[in-house]
């Protein structure tokens, strides 16, 4: 397998679906609801998804695609090589806010994350990683991050986690969130995982995230000595939906032994 050869060709393909989601905020965008009235989807996430899959089922049909939209392949193993895209991850902030969403893909081969992306589309900042050649953000390589106690770090975190809930103990969460420095929340798991890549987030954590929220952001944040599990500690799977943290090295661990108290769900 060419990964240079397909690292060059999901560059590009990325940028010209960055143009064209720019080029989207010109007209009328189409809203709709999927599971729920907060649960938010646009004719642009649709067509998004579409143009890469007519894309990459053209230059590579021996290749399987798993997109959020549901326009790829119906994924039930890593096997061979698998596209994890989210056309538009932050489709709220894509709608409420026209800034703050990515273009996120992973592209793995046998279950191994080979090549991670995520393209901030407004701030035109785009994370990238091939799997042992570091992680970028454009052209600027990333350092390797730092270990950091939990109360020096800032960790991503959205408001849920602190209300009782059907996934974690929300107590002890609660004491996470007293005892690191501060918390964020972005409202795009791909850019909170770039966030964490460049160390402007020390953690990151989520009750529930799909394999396309994960799938760029987990190749990526490797690259800089960063660790990606489910809550449980295992490595995310990238077949189905589960609750995920990523966290620089040490962080993760303490976060995890500490804080987090799992439900029996
Ligand atoms: C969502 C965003 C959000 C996260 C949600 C995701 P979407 O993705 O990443 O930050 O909290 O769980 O579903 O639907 O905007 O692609
Ligand atoms: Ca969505
Ligand atoms: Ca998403
Ligand atoms: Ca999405």
């Amino acid at each position: 397998m060419d990964w240079g050869a397909i690292d060059r060709y999901a560059k590009s393909l990325i940028k010209e679906a960055g143009h064209r989601i720019r080029v989207s905020f010109a007209g009328k965008i189409q809203i709709e609801t999927k599971a729920d009235a907060n649960d938010l989807v646009t004719d642009i996430d649709r067509e998004i998804e579409q143009f890469f899959i007519s894309r990459i089922r053209r230059d590579f049909p021996g290749h399987r695609i798993l997109g959020e939209e549901g326009f790829g392949d119906d994924v039930r193993s890593g096997e061979g090589v698998v596209w994890i895209l989210d056309p538009i991850d932050g489709t709220m902030n894509f709608i409420h806010q026209r800034r703050n969403f990515a273009i996120s893909l992973g592209i793995f081969a046998d279950g191994v994350g080979m090549l991670g992306y995520i393209y901030d589309v407004m701030a035109d900042d785009f994370y990238h990683a091939y799997r042992g050649e570091g992680a970028y953000r454009n052209d600027e390589r990333l350092p390797v991050l730092e270990p950091v106690e939990v109360d020096k770090s800032i960790i991503g975190i959205n408001a849920s986690w602190v209300a009782p809930n059907r996934y974690i103990d929300h107590e002890a969460v609660g004491r996470l969130v007293a005892d690191c420095r501060g918390t964020r929340s972005y409202g795009s798991a791909a850019i909170e995982l770039a966030h964490v890549a460049t160390g402007r987030l020390d953690a990151y954590l989520s009750m529930r995230l799909a394999p396309w929220d994960i799938a760029g952001g987990s190749v990526i944040i490797r690259e800089v000595g960063a660790i990606s599990t489910n809550l449980r500690g295992e490595d995310p799977d990238m077949i189905s939906n589960d609750t995920f943290i990523a966290a620089r090295q040490g962080l993760h661990q303490a976060i995890l032994d500490q804080y987090i108290r799992l439900k029996q769900t």
